[in-house]
């Protein structure tokens, strides 16, 4: 009993001296405080039973409407406004549209469920996370990746690429050399793996049988194919 009062007393005494002690971790906090009603994707991948607006929305349009440009913006206007609002939300204050105050009505007062602390971490992790510049270069190369064929698509993803180049013998055989092999044995190799087989490629070739289905396999060999000289 001694030693908990003890512990407990030290506790406290450190978290006085220091109370930069407390570590708060604004992604976890606002997974606990904000997601049950703000879907927290970037961006959502549902509007469907929409509480909130989304945060990527709500912070994309702060911003805009604060006009802030400057990293030490975020302090003097950004992380003050979520720390009141989230607390005493209302009409007058929000930056909301009135069409979507209608629909969603105010949100209510968080008061007694999250701290000014941790509102201070919440909204610092807003601020860094829905970055719209960050948000655009995403959206960019997702397009990207999106308009590569099919074949390229599974090679990029499961790391074909990082031994094997399209033109260029390196680490293993270049996808041009390996096209003008038989479709089966190709299957084959990226089913089963292979190492010996190529004369001056020491390395082991892995077995994609568990991470691919029969059908990617397919698509992987036309697309090796294709790229045949
Ligand atoms: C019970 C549901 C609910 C919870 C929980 C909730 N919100 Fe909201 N929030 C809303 C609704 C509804 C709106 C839109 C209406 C409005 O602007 O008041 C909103 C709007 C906002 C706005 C925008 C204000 C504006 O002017 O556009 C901010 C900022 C915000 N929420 C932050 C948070 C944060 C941070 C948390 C977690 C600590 C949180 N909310 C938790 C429902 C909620
Ligand atoms: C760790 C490096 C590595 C990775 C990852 C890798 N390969 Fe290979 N691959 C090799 C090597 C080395 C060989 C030559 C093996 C040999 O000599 O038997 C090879 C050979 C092949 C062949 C030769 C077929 C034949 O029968 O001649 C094909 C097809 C192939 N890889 C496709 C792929 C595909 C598709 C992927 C991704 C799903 C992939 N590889 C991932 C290293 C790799």
């Amino acid at each position: 009993m001694r030693y908990i009062v003890l512990v407990v007393l030290m506790w406290l005494l450190s978290g006085c001296s220091d109370d930069k002690k407390v570590k708060y971790d604004g992604e976890t906090l606002i997974e606990q405080k904000c997601a049950m009603c703000h879907n927290l994707k970037m961006p959502p991948d549902t509007y469907a039973d929409e509480k909130a607006p989304p945060m990527m929305a709500v912070v994309f349009h702060l911003k805009d409407f604060m006009k802030i440009t400057m990293k030490d913006e975020e302090y003097s206007k950004f992380i003050p406004f979520v720390q009141d609002y989230v607390i005493n939300p209302s009409i007058k204050k929000s930056y909301c549209d009135k069409e979507s105050l209608k629909s969603y009505g105010v949100m209510p007062s968080q008061k007694g469920k999250v701290t000014k602390d941790e509102l201070k971490a919440i909204a610092s992790y807003m601020y860094d996370f829905y970055d719209q510049q960050k948000f655009l270069e995403q959206m960019q190369a997702r397009a990207a990746f999106e308009a590569l064929p099919k074949g390229e698509q599974i090679a990029r993803k499961n790391g074909c690429l990082n031994c094997h180049s399209l033109n260029k013998s390196g680490i293993a055989p270049s996808f041009a050399m390996i096209a003008k092999q038989d479709a089966k044995e190709i299957r084959e190799t990226i089913a089963n793996g292979s190492q010996g087989k190529w004369k001056g490629f020491n390395m082991m070739m892995p077995s994609f049988k568990t991470k691919l289905s029969k059908d990617e396999i397919v698509t992987l060999q036309e697309w090796i194919v294709k790229g045949k000289k």
